[in-house]
């Protein structure tokens, strides 16, 4: 064979790699994903997953507006608002059915998907497939009526022969509602779990995978993560359960005292919030509290919540506009110092006057306020780490190299 053909050759194969593993989703992903993006699947046909939880804001929601203020997404209705700021719909996949185990002499739960775990995924078997079930219902999301109006619209959909390849040829039926629903769920899920959503294609990949070196600050910031920031205790560096590269969460459940977030429309929204200013959100403890056999762990879980993955947690494509990411449960954070700054001082600095005061405004008066939840706040890893700046800085540009999408 002449040099020439074997370098052509050898590009078509490389062609081939690529392109395949780009679109090597199995119908049941491929599915997933139509689902994904389908805008027609809310009430007023105007938003998919994908409002919430954008690829190119790693997952999560890519509203720089929404995210510098309330960080909670409009759902299809204009005017309502969810309680939560959207985690990241990537690596959610992985995390266990909601379980529990004594550790010293107490429940510690484990996996689920929500900041609260309520999808629990003891029906399908899947958290990401039970969790995928509800948006499409829920009155602050895409609010549509019933799973039956969902398969409907499934069904006149450009992707409907798929719909019915995958989830069967009577998916359509009105019979079938209820296992075709569950299907849509299972979807979703696979999309979520493919190699397109779970990329594992950061720069700390490729440095795990010895392709590239970090920098040094980099380095220093993974050191200090796994050392004296503690971060490693709860967003852990193990490989996962199924031998992935580290997940960034143990899908345990944690009170770190996240002060609440003053501009949550939640707060005004009287017909889904009563309580208006004095409703807090109680996490883990709330959802236990609604089941008869959690129940007696409900106090102890109270303000605990879901300990999410740190993969893309920097990640904003240009097309957004200047990068704005909110963080923690209610979003009450703005940057990435922000947050490490609030590991290493919460309990060094002073409370604030008000329990509701700004970031910007804590910063600058040189406190904290009160955590939302004042039980069961962590106070053994967290609160005083005796970080200095560099330091904390070093941790920041650490966790910048978790963004997918980098080629070596
Ligand atoms: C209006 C905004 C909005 C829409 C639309 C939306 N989500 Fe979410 N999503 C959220 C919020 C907020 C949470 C956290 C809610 C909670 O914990 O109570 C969340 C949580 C999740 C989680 C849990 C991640 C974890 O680690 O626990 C996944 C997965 C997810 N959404 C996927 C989806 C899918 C799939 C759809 C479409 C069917 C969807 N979302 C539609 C806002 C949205
Ligand atoms: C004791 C367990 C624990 C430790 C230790 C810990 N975290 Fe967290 N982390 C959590 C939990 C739980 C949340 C969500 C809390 C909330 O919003 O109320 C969180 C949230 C975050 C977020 C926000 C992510 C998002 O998508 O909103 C970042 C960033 C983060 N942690 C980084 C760190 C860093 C850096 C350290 C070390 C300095 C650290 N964490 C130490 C449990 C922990």
């Amino acid at each position: 064979m002449t040099r020439k053909i074997s370098i052509v050759l050898s590009i078509f194969f490389l062609m081939l790699i690529i392109g395949g593993s780009a679109s090597a989703l199995t119908p049941s992903e491929q599915l997933g994903k139509s689902i994904f993006f389908d805008t027609n699947l809310s009430v007023n046909n105007n938003q998919s997953c994908a409002a919430c939880h954008g690829p190119d804001a790693g997952w999560t929601g890519p509203d720089a507006a929404i995210n510098a203020g309330g960080a909670v997404y409009e759902g299809s209705v204009a005017g309502l608002f969810g309680n939560r700021k959207p985690p990241s719909a990537a690596y959610a996949t992985p995390s266990p059915i909601l379980h529990y185990v004594i550790q010293k002499k107490e429940a510690l739960f484990i996996g689920g998907n929500f900041w609260d775990g309520r999808a629990t995924g003891e029906v399908l078997g899947s958290p990401a497939a039970e969790q995928a079930l509800g948006p499409f219902l829920n009155p602050l999301e895409q609010a549509l009526p019933s799973a039956a109006e969902v398969v409907a619209r499934i069904c006149v959909s450009t992707y409907a022969s798929l719909f019915t390849q995958v989830c069967g040829s009577d998916a359509c039926a009105p019979a079938n509602v209820s296992a075709a629903y569950d299907c849509v769920g299972l979807s979703v899920a696979a999309y979520e779990g493919s190699t397109e959503v779970n990329q594992f294609t950061s720069r700390y990949d490729a440095f795990l995978k010895g392709q590239i070196d970090l920098t040094k600050e980099e380095k220093q910031g993974m050191n200090l993560f796994k050392s004296k920031g503690k971060c490693a205790n709860c967003h852990v560096l193990d490989p996962g359960p199924n031998g992935e590269p580290p997940l960034f969460t143990d899908f345990t459940y944690d009170n770190l005292g996240v002060p609440r977030n003053p501009m949550n429309p939640f707060y005004s929204e009287p017909a889904f919030n009563p309580l208006g200013f004095a409703w807090i959100d109680l996490g883990l403890g709330g959802f236990l509290a609604s089941r008869v056999d959690y129940q007696q762990y409900a106090a102890a879980n109270n303000g605990k919540m879901k300990v999410p993955t740190l993969r893309n947690v920097d990640k904003w494509a240009s097309a957004l506009g200047p990068q704005s990411k909110a963080y923690g449960h209610n979003g009450y954070f703005k940057s990435l110092w922000q947050i490490v700054h609030f590991y290493n001082t919460r309990d060094a600095k002073p409370p604030c006057v008000s329990a509701f005061t700004p970031i910007e405004d804590a910063l600058a008066q040189g406190c904290w306020p009160v955590p939302e939840v004042p039980v069961n706040v962590n106070t053994k890893e967290l609160g005083n780490l005796h970080l200095t700046r560099a330091q904390e800085d070093a941790i920041v540009a650490f966790m910048k190299t978790l963004s997918d999408g980098f080629m070596p």
